[in-house]
């Protein structure tokens, strides 16, 4: 199968102080191509260090990890930089831009690191935000829109190298409903053209978007979800909302 990421029994523990704080343990999963996976767990319970480990930016402790069926960890720091920035778009709950640049610019940033010449960067930038239905917005700096305008243009700089992975963490975080909802589509119409998506979220309202669920909690995997499974998931979360109970992650 077309494995996107591969992880074995991965355990990461953090020096604090004189002791080891183990954070995550013993995770095993796998995500294939034009999946739309959801992980979703209580703030702290390690989401974004797994992310950080996917990415390559921090070893696991233990354990094996592939992303498109290389071993990163097996990759110099230079070449595993390179890796992302060829096959991995992130977006954050709060973007980063270079303010001294407009939002086609920062758009077309990433391209202008992988050494690509600065007309055909902008050129593909705009047709981009084009995409994006963000076109009218390419001469602004980033930081004079409002957040939800900034989420798309963050995803149109995470799209502009043709990734095969998205992975985002809380990208909806700092949205209003509405926001928070039209982004979500966005992603949906993504993954519908072949884009893998990882996302990241504490809040179950946006599980219904997704094709896969994985359930952490305190470092572990605490269960997974596809399918019927999901399903039947989304409903019970639909009739705890209907009796007014608290959509607390669990
Ligand atoms: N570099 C580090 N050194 C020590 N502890 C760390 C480090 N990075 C993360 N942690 C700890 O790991 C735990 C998990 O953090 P993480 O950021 O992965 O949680 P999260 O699930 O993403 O939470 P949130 O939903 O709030 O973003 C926290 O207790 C955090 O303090
Ligand atoms: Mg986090």
């Amino acid at each position: 199968m077309n494995e996107i990421i591969w992880a074995k029994n991965i355990d990461k523990s953090f020096h604090v102080g004189t002791q080891d704080v183990s954070i995550l343990k013993n995770l095993s999963f796998e995500t294939h191509a034009g999946d739309f996976l959801i992980i979703y767990g209580p703030s702290g319970c390690g989401k974004s260090t797994l992310l950080h480990i996917i990415l390559g930016l921090e070893p696991p402790t233990h354990g094996q990890i592939q992303v498109l069926s290389h071993n990163i960890y097996n990759l110099s720091e230079d070449d595993r930089a390179d890796f992302r920035k060829r096959h991995i778009g992130m977006v954050y709950q709060q973007a980063n831009w270079i303010r001294s640049l407009t939002v086609v610019e920062n758009v077309a940033f990433p391209l202008t690191l992988l050494g690509e010449e600065r007309l055909s960067t902008l050129a593909k930038a705009e047709k981009m935000l084009a995409r994006l239905a963000m076109k009218d917005w390419a001469s602004y700096i980033p930081t004079e829109l409002s957040s939800g305008q900034q989420q798309k243009i963050a995803l149109a700089r995470a799209l502009i190298s043709d990734p095969e992975l998205i992975i985002a963490d809380e990208p909806t975080g700092n949205l209003d409903f509405d926001s928070g909802q039209e982004l979500m589509h966005l992603l949906t119409e993504l993954n519908n053209q072949g884009k893998t998506i990882l996302m990241v979220t504490h809040d179950l309202e946006y599980l219904k978007f997704a094709k896969t669920a994985i359930h952490m909690f305190n470092g572990e995997i605490k269960d997974e979800y596809t399918d019927h499974k999901l399903q039947a998931l989304l409903k019970e979360i639909k009739s705890k909302r209907g009796n007014g109970e608290a959509l607390k992650t669990p």
